[in-house]
Parts: C-alpha cells; structure tokens; sequence
C-alpha cells in the first residue's frame, strides 16, 4: 500500500494485486483483501483506495467490483509497456469505513 505523501491526501492510498497463477480463482485474493489489506488500512487510517488497472484486464474489474470498488475514470494511452505499447486504463476507488 503505498500513501500519497500530500498531508491533504494522507488518508488515501494505492495498491495492486496479484496472486501466483497456480492459486488463482480460489478465493486467495479476496480473502487478502478482506482479512489482510481492508483491516490494515483501516488501522492505518486510510480512507479512500484508488488505482488504475488495464481497460482490457476484465479479470481484475470482475475482482475489485466484487470487493466494492467502482469505476471512476478512464484514461486513453496511460499505461506504457515494452511488450503492447500504450493501453487505455481504467480508474478504481472506494471509501472505506
Ligand atoms: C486479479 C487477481 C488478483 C484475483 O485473485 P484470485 O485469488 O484469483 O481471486 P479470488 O479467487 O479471490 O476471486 C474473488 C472474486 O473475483 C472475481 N474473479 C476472480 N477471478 C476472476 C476471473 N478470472 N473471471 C471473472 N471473475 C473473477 C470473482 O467475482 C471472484 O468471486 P467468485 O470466485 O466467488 O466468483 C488474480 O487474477 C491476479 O493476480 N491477476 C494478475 C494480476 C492482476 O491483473 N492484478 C489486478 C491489477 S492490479
């Protein structure tokens, strides 16, 4: 998790996930979020979460709309990779209580 180091943007922050593929679809991830990084950011006093994931990656939109994260933005060529060049991406957030 990492926070913005903003005094105005301390209570948010931003993260990935990723889960080795042989685990995957077994609630590994969503137990992570759920047990692990939700109760962490709550101590640690984050509020709001936020981050981009590739338009096309409809696994990870599947995986954070299921864990209440929307969709709040989308962004044309944001990504840069060696491999596929610029990918559109999209922008995920939720508040947390
Ligand atoms: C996205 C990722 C972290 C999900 O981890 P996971 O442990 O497989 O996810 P879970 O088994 O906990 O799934 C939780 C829910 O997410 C959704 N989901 C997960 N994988 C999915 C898939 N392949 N297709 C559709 N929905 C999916 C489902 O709603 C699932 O609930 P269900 O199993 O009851 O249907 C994993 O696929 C991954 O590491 N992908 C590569 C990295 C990545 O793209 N990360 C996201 C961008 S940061």
């Amino acid at each position: 998790m990492q926070r913005f180091e903003s005094t105005r943007l301390s209570h948010c922050g931003e993260t990935g996930t990723w889960v080795m593929p042989s685990f995957r679809r077994q609630g590994v991830g969503k137990s992570l979020w759920k047990k692990g990084i939700f109760p962490w950011c709550r101590k640690n006093g984050f509020k709001h979460l936020g981050f981009f994931v590739m338009a096309n990656n409809k696994t990870a939109l599947c995986f954070y709309e299921n864990l209440g994260f929307h969709i709040c933005g989308y962004h044309r060529k944001l990504i840069l990779s060696n491999k596929s060049g610029y990918s559109d991406a999209l922008e995920m957030e939720l508040w947390i209580d």
